[in-house]
């Protein structure tokens, strides 16, 4: 390990506490110098480091660089054992990973990019990804499932993304349909999975399962038609690598239980849609219904006022109420 490495490690390690320039000297064997000239060069790249004479060297709590050191202190010891691959900008991480798979990426390989310049939503929509204040990531997964068993990977990110939300900043996120995550009325993430395929046999030999979270971008920087509709997280005391890592611990607990009945349920309870009544598009045309079940397979159930029943198994929802 470098021995920037070395130090951020050392830095993220001890977020509350300073340590002295001989302290790290000491710890990494090499000279004072080294390590001033070291932290330096880390603010040069983006790190706030508080430093005082009497005590030392200190992560200011607004430095929030994106890191496999950082990362790595809150990432269960199971998962340590992916590649965790860190870029200041990409084009896309979806079309990045499915680029490397090509190449032969493994299962569980991680792409993180701090900026997105054409970060991609779904249906063809693009995915707002300002530098610094988001987390967009994907992981490659190799499920070996039919496409139709392949749904429950995003409703398993869904439900990842919530519980990490949940526990990092107390508050009550919620899903509309199928992977939208909202708080508080505004979307904060978006959730794409893409799957490589063989069409012989309909197995899915790859997937990729791009996930974005607005973590602090100002609404005012948002493009002006997702004003009124995005936000962001804004943790408090949290840095994205604790989110980050809490995330892939999340989500592979779940996705390496994918047929547990308790998906669905835990799914449902961070519903958004349930009993409510929606707009969406089925049969070539516009209708609406109450929105009573979710099924198995992550399908929604719809009623009509006829009582009628229908099942969706993609496309989007709208909620006709306002105050939702
Ligand atoms: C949506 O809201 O429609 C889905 C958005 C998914 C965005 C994430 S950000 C990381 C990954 N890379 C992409 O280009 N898209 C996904």
């Amino acid at each position: 390990m470098r021995l920037k490495n070395k130090i951020i490690e050392i830095l993220e390690k001890n977020r509350d506490c300073s340590i002295s320039g001989q302290e790290l000297a000491d710890k990494l064997s090499v000279s004072r110098t080294a390590v001033w000239k070291t932290i330096q060069s880390l603010e040069k790249d983006g790190y706030i480091i508080d430093a005082s004479t009497n005590k030392g060297y200190k992560l200011n709590e607004n430095s929030d660089i994106i890191s496999y050191e950082g990362i790595k202190i809150f990432l269960s010891e199971k998962y340590k054992k992916f590649t965790v691959q860190i870029y200041k900008i990409l084009d896309s991480t979806n079309t990045y990973a499915k680029k490397i798979i090509i190449d032969g990426a493994k299962h569980g390989t991680i792409i993180i990019a701090n900026e997105q310049k054409a970060g991609r939503g779904r249906f063809g929509r693009t995915f707002f990804s300002p530098a610094d204040t988001g987390i967009y990531l994907s992981i490659i997964l190799k499920p070996q499932k039919k496409i139709s068993d392949t749904s429950l990977i995003t409703i398993a990110a869904a439900v990842a993304v919530c519980d990490t939300i949940k526990k990092t900043t107390c508050s009550e996120p919620k899903i509309k349909w199928v992977n939208d995550i909202f708080l508080n009325g505004k979307k904060i993430c978006g959730i794409l999975t893409e799957a490589v395929s063989d069409f012989e046999s309909g197995i899915v030999e790859s997937a990729v399962t791009g996930i974005g979270i607005n973590i602090k971008t100002a609404e005012e920087r948002f493009p002006e038609d997702l004003k009124r509709t995005a936000s962001s997280l804004f943790p408090e005391n949290i840095s994205r690598n604790q989110i980050i890592a809490e995330l892939i611990n999340n989500f592979f607990e779940l996705y390496e239980n994918l047929s547990d009945k308790n998906l669905i349920e835990r799914y449902k309870e961070y519903s958004l849609v349930l009993g409510k009544e929606i707009t969406y598009f089925k049969d070539d045309k516009t209708q609406t219904g109450t929105a009573v079940d979710i099924n198995e397979n992550g399908n929604l159930i719809i009623k009509d006022k006829n009582k009628k029943t229908s099942v969706l198994e993609s496309g989007e929802v709208t909620l006709n109420s306002k105050k939702d």
